[in-house]
């Protein structure tokens, strides 16, 4: 039934618009021109809603976080427009005293965002010489106070500078970079000064003796030792004392080294050419630094200490 009405209105729609040719297509153009009036008008009301709600959300966005912590937002921005050259006054804002700012430290004057790990830096914890300031020596010398320590790193050996890279290592992994400190390490247009130069210079050092220890302990590895009151001090080697695995076990003997108080026990390889000469057969027995233990014998691999 209700399909019959449609054909009904159909066919009265179609005789209606059944006019001769000329009123024919004026009315057909005044309808496309209607339609395309009502695109362009909704399309406008679509744009406008579409305009304002963006506007709205950034309105609620932002006045939201201003609400919620109106401090920390400030401090952040105010840090971006600085593009990253901070001073030591505005890092000190960030010494962990105020829970709402976050807490920043400087590590030989670059500046890390550390407050995921607030716990360790904030006031009253083990780690808040930190906090705020740039205290690089205090990451090797364990200088913990805020009084005492100082950010110049200044008679630190190579071993020490190789530390504090690695501490910097930690924090370019672990935590938020957010720009260079004017100050020892960075001038006020962000470039490195002497100090830096000269920290970097040892930092190199550093991993050449590194290399080079590395070199040592593979040819001399560490002893294995234990004691007990019945049988006192006992030094042996294996083929994996002092976690270097080899394909040879060695004998201990005492290393000396200059600059070195105390000898060292090391394996010392017995076959084969000498590492340092690459002549005769007996490995580094004739090593000039290398001493036998009194109480043992030439080839012992166990070796029983004299009190
Ligand atoms: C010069 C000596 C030391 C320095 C400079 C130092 C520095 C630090 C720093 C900066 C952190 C925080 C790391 C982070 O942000 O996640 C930390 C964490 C920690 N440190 Fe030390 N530390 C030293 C010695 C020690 C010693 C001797 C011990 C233990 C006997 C120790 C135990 C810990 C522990 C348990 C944590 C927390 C680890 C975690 O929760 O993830 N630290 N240390």
């Amino acid at each position: 039934m209700s399909r019959q009405r449609n054909l009904k209105s159909a066919s009265k729609l179609a005789s209606d618009h059944a006019a001769p040719g000329a009123e024919k297509d004026d009315s057909s153009s005044k309808v496309k021109g209607l339609g395309d009036q009502e695109f362009i008008k909704s399309f406008y009301i679509l744009l406008s809603v579409v305009v304002v709600l963006i506007v709205g959300l950034l309105i609620f966005t932002v006045t939201r976080v201003q609400f919620a912590n109106p401090f920390t937002v400030t401090t952040k921005a105010t840090i971006k427009s600085k593009e990253s050259l901070i001073t030591e006054e505005e890092l000190l804002k960030h010494d962990g005293s105020h829970p709402n700012i976050p807490i920043y430290l400087s590590i030989l004057g670059r500046i890390y965002d550390v407050d995921k790990g607030r716990q360790h830096y904030e006031v009253g914890s083990g780690y808040n010489v930190f906090a705020g300031r740039d205290s690089t020596p205090s990451f090797v010398t364990g200088v913990f106070s805020r009084e005492q320590a100082t950010d110049d790193v200044k008679g630190l050996s190579p071993e020490e500078m190789l530390g504090i890279k690695e501490w910097l290592d930690f924090y370019r992994k672990d935590y938020t970079y957010i720009g260079k400190l004017i100050g020892r390490y960075y001038d006020n247009g962000g470039n490195p000064t002497e100090a830096l130069k000269e920290a970097k210079a040892l930092i190199k050092e550093g991993q050449r003796l590194k290399k080079l220890q590395e070199a040592e302990n593979k040819r001399f590895p560490g002893c294995n030792s234990r004691w007990s009151v019945e049988e006192g001090s006992t030094v042996w080697c294996s083929q994996n004392s002092a976690g270097i695995n080899r394909d040879w076990v060695g004998v201990p003997r005492r290393m000396f080294k200059p600059g070195k108080k105390d000898p060292k026990c090391v394996c010392v390889k017995t076959t084969g050419p000498s590492s340092d000469t690459g002549e005769g057969n007996e490995g580094d027995l004739n090593n000039p630094n290398m001493q036998q233990y009194p109480a043992c014998n030439k080839y012992d691999v166990s070796c029983k200490l004299q009190d």
